[in-house]
C-alpha cells in the first residue's frame, strides 16, 4: 500500500491498513464509542457544536500533509497515522546498534515499551482535560481556533498510543487502553500519571506558558522515542511531532503577543518602568514581571517531567534501543554510551555543583539540557520583541535548581538565581517569584471572552502570522447559539 495515503475505508482514517487487520479493527471499534464519550464529557467545555476552521491530516508526506476546513469537533476525523517505512532503517543506538529495527516487540522489552507507551499516551488526553474550560475566556476566535486544534491533535496522540496499545500488546495493551480513559487530570482517586498535568490550566497565561514549556517537554520525549528500535513508535512518534510544532508555536507567539501588547500599551501611556506593576495593570494589560513569574512555574513544573537527573530506568531503556537521546543520529558518539561520562548538576555539600557521572545513567539529565537550551531560544525572540518597542526588561529562565518536585533538588530550596535559601527566605521572597494569589486574581479578571470576528482582547495583540493564509479577522470559528 501507499504509505503517504491515507485510506478511508473504515471508520477509522489510517495509513497502517486496518481494514486488513479485522482483530486489530474490532479492537480499535470497541474502544472508539468509549473515546467519543470520554471527549464529550472530558473535551472542550461549550463548544462541541460549534463548526470549527481546523486542520485534519489527510497524509503524512511533509509536504502537504493537512487539510483545512470547518468541522463539528465531535465530527474530527481522528486517525492513525505513521511516517512513511524505511526499509533499511537500523537501530542507531544501544547493545543493537546497527542490526535491523523491530517491527515487532522483542519478548524481553515488552513491560518496558508498554509502560513508556502508557505515560506518553497518558499526557495526551490530560492536557485535552486541563483546557476544556478556557473557551469560555478565549481572547478572540483566532485563540479559540488554536485551542481546538491543539485539543484535537492531542486526541489524535491519543490514538496514535492506543493503535501501538491495541496492535503490539494483546489484552494488556487493551486493558490500558480503557484506563487512558478513566484516568483523569488532578482527581485524587485516579489522576494522571506525571505532574504537571495534574496541575490546573485556569487561564490563557496559563494556557501559553503549557504549550511553550510543556508541550516542548513532550516534544522531546517524542524525539527520543522517534529513534526507538521498535520502529511502529519510531513511525507514530515521528508523525505526532509534525503536528507537535503548531502547539509550541500557539505558545511561542501567544506569549510574544501578550508581550507586544503590554509594551505598546506601557508606551502609549508614557510608562517606562516595567515595574510600575500598578499603573501598567490599570491599561488592562498584562505586567512582564507577572509574566516571568508564570514563565518560571511552568519551566519548573516541566522540568519535573525529565524524572531524576540519575536514571537507571533511562539507562535500560536506552541500552535496549528502546528510547534513545534528541538527534541521536546527529551525535557524534559511539551510541552506546559504555564508557563516556556526562556533567550533571547534583547538590554538593549544600551547592549545586555539576559532577561527571556515568552518561548512560545521566540520559535524562541529557534531555533536560537539551530542553533547556530549546525553551531557551524562544526566551531570545521574546526580549527582541520587548526591546524593539524599547522598554528596559528581559526574561531569563530560572536557575533548574528552582522550585523542583523532582531529583537531586526536590528537597530544598533555590532562588530563581540558583542561590540554595533557606525555608524562611524562600517564604518571604515567594510572591516575587512566582505568581500570587493577587497576580492570579489579576489574570482571571482579564479573561473575558472576545468572541466577536476579527476582534482581540485588550491584553493580546492580532497575531502577523495567519493560519493557512486566512488573516487575523477570519471567522475561525462559528460558534453554535
Ligand atoms: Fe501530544
Ligand atoms: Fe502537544
Amino acid at each position: 500500500m501507499n504509505e503517504l495515503a491515507i485510506s478511508y475505508d473504515t471508520s477509522i482514517p489510517n495509513n497502517v491498513g486496518l481494514s486488513d487487520d479485522r482483530r486489530l479493527l474490532k479492537a480499535l471499534q470497541k474502544w472508539h464509542p468509549n473515546y467519543l464519550s470520554w471527549w464529550q464529557s472530558m473535551g472542550p467545555e461549550g463548544f462541541q457544536d460549534s463548526m470549527v476552521y481546523l486542520r485534519t491530516a489527510v497524509g503524512v508526506d511533509p509536504k502537504g500533509w493537512a487539510k483545512f476546513d470547518y468541522v463539528r469537533m465531535p465530527d474530527y476525523r481522528w486517525g492513525i497515522l505513521l511516517a512513511p517505512r524505511d526499509e533499511n532503517r537500523t537501530i542507531p543506538f544501544g547493545n543493537h546498534l546497527g542490526e535491523p529495527v523491530w517491527q515487532d516487540i522483542p519478548g524481553e522489552y515488552r513491560s518496558m515499551l508498554r509502560r513508556l507507551v502508557v505515560i506518553q499516551g497518558d499526557t495526551e488526553p490530560a492536557s485535552v482535560e486541563q483546557q476544556r474550560f478556557l473557551g469560555a475566556t478565549a481572547p478572540s476566535l483566532y485563540d479559540l481556533r488554536n485551542l481546538f486544534q491543539v485539543n484535537v491533535e492531542e486526541a489524535r496522540h491519543l490514538w496514535a498510543m492506543v493503535y501501538l496499545l491495541q496492535k503490539y500488546f494483546g489484552r494488556d495493551g487493551r486493558e490500558e487502553s480503557e484506563d487512558l480513559l478513566v484516568r483523569r487530570s488532578g482527581d485524587e482517586d485516579k489522576p494522571r500519571m506525571l505532574g504537571a498535568f495534574n496541575e490546573s490550566t485556569p487561564d490563557w497565561l496559563s494556557f501559553f506558558m503549557f504549550t511553550y514549556f510543556t508541550d516542548r517537554d513532550g516534544k522531546m520525549q517524542l524525539e527520543s522515542l522517534a529513534q526507538s528500535g521498535f520502529d511502529p513508535l519510531a513511525r507514530t512518534t515521528r508523525f505526532m511531532l509534525t503536528e507537535e510544532a503548531h502547539h509550541m508555536f500557539v505558545g511561542e507567539s501567544g506569549v510574544s503577543r501578550v508581550i507586544q501588547r503590554t509594551c505598546e500599551a506601557m508606551n502609549a501611556a508614557g510608562i517606562s518602568d516595567p515595574n510600575d506593576i500598578e499603573n501598567i495593570r490599570a491599561l488592562g494589560v498584562v505586567d512582564l514581571p507577572t509574566l516571568q513569574k508564570k514563565a518560571n512555574l511552568h519551566y519548573a513544573l516541566s522540568l519535573d517531567l525529565f524524572g531524576s537527573e540519575i536514571s537507571t530506568n533511562a539507562a535500560n531503556a536506552f541500552s535496549a534501543g528502546i528510547k534513545g537521546r534528541y538527534h541521536e543520529t546527529k551525535i557524534d558518539d559511539d551510541h552506546r554510551l559504555l564508557d563516556s561520562t556526562y556533567p550533571v548538576l547534583k547538590m554538593v555539600d549544600g551547592k549545586p555543583t555539576l559532577v561527571d557521572e556515568p552518561a548512560l545513567t545521566a540520559i535524562n539529565m541529557r534531555l533536560r539540557d537539551d530542553y533547556t537550551a530549546d525553551a531557551d531560544k524562544g526566551l531570545g525572540r521574546w526580549n527582541k520583541v520587548i526591546k524593539k518597542l524599547g522598554v528596559e526588561f528581559s526574561f531569563t529562565l530560572p536557575n533548574v535548581a528552582f522550585h523542583r518536585a523532582i531529583g537531586e533538588f526536590a528537597n530544598i530550596q533555590a532562588s530563581p538565581a540558583g542561590t540554595i535559601i533557606d525555608e524562611a527566605t524562600w517564604v518571604a521572597n515567594y510572591d516575587k517569584w512566582l505568581p500570587s494569589s493577587d497576580d492570579n486574581l489579576f489574570i482571571t479578571s482579564l479573561m473575558k471572552p472576545c468572541h466577536e470576528v476579527g476582534q482581540y482582547a485588550n491584553w493580546i495583540a492580532a497575531p502577523k502570522v495567519p493560519i493557512n493564509s486566512q488573516p487575523g479577522d477570519f471567522e475561525f470559528v462559528r460558534i453554535a447559539a
